[in-house]
């Protein structure tokens, strides 16, 4: 498991973030020219509904459980493994509950949450279907789980996108603390299930009515469950 095959242990990823989390805003607005925070807005649209009690897994430094809560959700909380992300995400919003723990041990009553959402958080977990099953035990049947994650394009923006995310972002990243998180980004997305097959992986882990879209041209794709 190395930074360059976009695999590491959860104790290595852990570290990663919490060594990255000082700029982890910043380098996704520059690396996204700030789509990301429409991307995310969009997700909480597809997943959220007034009054629903929220879970923000791999929350980071909190811009999804915040957007869920401008959305009108009447509960948000934020859970993630990194202390230092978190810190980032109590200061940027107090009000909302921010938990440290893993996505692969939730520690959440089983149909807890209406909805749940996930950006950018479950391509980076050692087990991804056990992580998708324990999305799905803390989400009443009925409840939404909503997937936002980095995927590789097909068509004319490929090769505009290896030459940003495999070449530009790793050497941005050289300049920053903990600057090697920006080589296991693109190795990392290069070894997750492109849509169709996390679609799949969705439907036989319990959620039904499964569908996704793409953003951007296919740099980034939002999938919708709900659990069955
Ligand atoms: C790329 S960041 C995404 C942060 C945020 N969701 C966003 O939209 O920007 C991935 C986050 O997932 C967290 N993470 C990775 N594996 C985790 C796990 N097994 N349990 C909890 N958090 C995890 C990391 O600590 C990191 O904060």
């Amino acid at each position: 498991m190395t930074v360059e095959s976009g695999r590491l242990p959860a104790e290595g990823v852990r570290r990663m973030f919490d060594r990255i989390a000082p700029v982890y805003d910043v380098m996704n607005r520059v690396m996204t020219a700030g789509l990301d925070q429409r991307w995310r807005r969009a997700t909480v649209q597809a997943t959220v509904r007034e009054g629903d009690h929220v879970l923000d897994a791999c929350c980071g430094t909190g811009d999804l459980a915040v957007a869920a809560w401008k959305a009108g959700a009447g509960h948000v909380v934020g859970l993630d493994f990194s202390e230092r992300m978190l810190e980032r995400a109590r200061r940027k919003a107090p009000e909302l509950d921010w938990v440290q723990g893993d996505v692969l041990a939730l520690p959440f009553e089983d149909a807890s949450f209406d909805a749940a959402v996930v950006g950018f958080g479950v391509r980076n977990v050692e087990d991804l279907e056990a992580a998708i099953r324990e999305l799905r035990r803390v989400l009443r049947p009925g409840g939404r789980l909503g997937i936002l994650e980095i995927t590789t394009p097909r068509g004319p923006l490929k090769f505009f996108y290896k030459l940003w995310f495999d070449r530009i972002v790793p050497l941005l990243g050289r300049l920053l603390p903990g600057g090697d998180a920006y080589t296991y980004l693109p190795a990392s997305v290069r070894r997750f299930p492109g849509p169709e097959a996390l679609a799949e992986l969705l439907g036989s882990c319990g959620f039904e009515a499964v569908r996704f879209r793409r953003f951007a041209g296919g740099i980034v794709a939002l999938h919708v469950g709900e659990a069955g």
